[in-house]
């Protein structure tokens, strides 16, 4: 019984010390439990809780978003993609949310050398939203991302989804 409790402290303790690297491994994210609960709130409908996407809502962004930050225009488009550029957050807590995005979601493809989303960044681009060219552009991106390094369509790729 008494070693069941200590197990249980030292798990608590180790799943501390995990949140806390998480939160210094993120550069651009100043809290990681804020970025979260937006991710939650914001995001997650469309993208699901655990980025997944679907086929029928909207693209993955496990292990796929940050792919995007490797072609050009890329970067822009992630800052200017209706569901960021249109959240309602500010400035400072959308550069926050996207950077923790792709390291959260996709830390694999994130190029050596990123550089964080800044406030000032975020506030440029939102001024300037896709709307309804926004699926037309992502194609063009993802084509170029394809043939630059054959990576195969995913499965919301392969659907028709606007
Ligand atoms: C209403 C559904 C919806 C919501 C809410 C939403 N998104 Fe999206 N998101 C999409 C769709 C659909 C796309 C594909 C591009 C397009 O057609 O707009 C997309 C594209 C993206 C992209 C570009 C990567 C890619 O593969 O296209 C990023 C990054 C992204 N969303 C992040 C977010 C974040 C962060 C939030 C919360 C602040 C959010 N989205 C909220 C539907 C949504």
């Amino acid at each position: 019984m008494r070693a069941a409790v200590v197990v249980a402290i030292l798990g608590i303790g180790m799943a501390a010390g995990a949140t806390a690297a998480i939160g210094t491994a993120m550069p651009g994210v100043p809290n990681p439990q804020r970025a979260h609960v937006n991710w939650m709130v914001k995001c997650q409908g469309c993208h699901r809780p655990d980025g997944a996407g679907s086929a029928t809502t909207a693209p993955a962004m496990a292990g796929q978003v940050a792919r995007l930050l490797a072609v050009p225009g890329g970067r822009e488009f992630l800052g200017q993609v209706p569901g960021v550029a249109t959240a309602a957050l500010p400035d400072d807590q959308l550069a926050e949310l996207l950077n923790w995005t792709l390291l959260r979601f996709d830390a694999q493809h994130v190029p050596a050398g990123f550089q964080p989303y800044t406030t000032d960044e975020i506030r440029k681009l939102r001024e300037k939203p896709l709307r309804i060219e926004a699926a037309a552009t992502r194609a063009r991106l993802i084509a170029d991302l394809e043939r630059r390094g054959g990576v195969e369509p995913t499965e919301h790729e392969k659907g028709d989804v606007q």
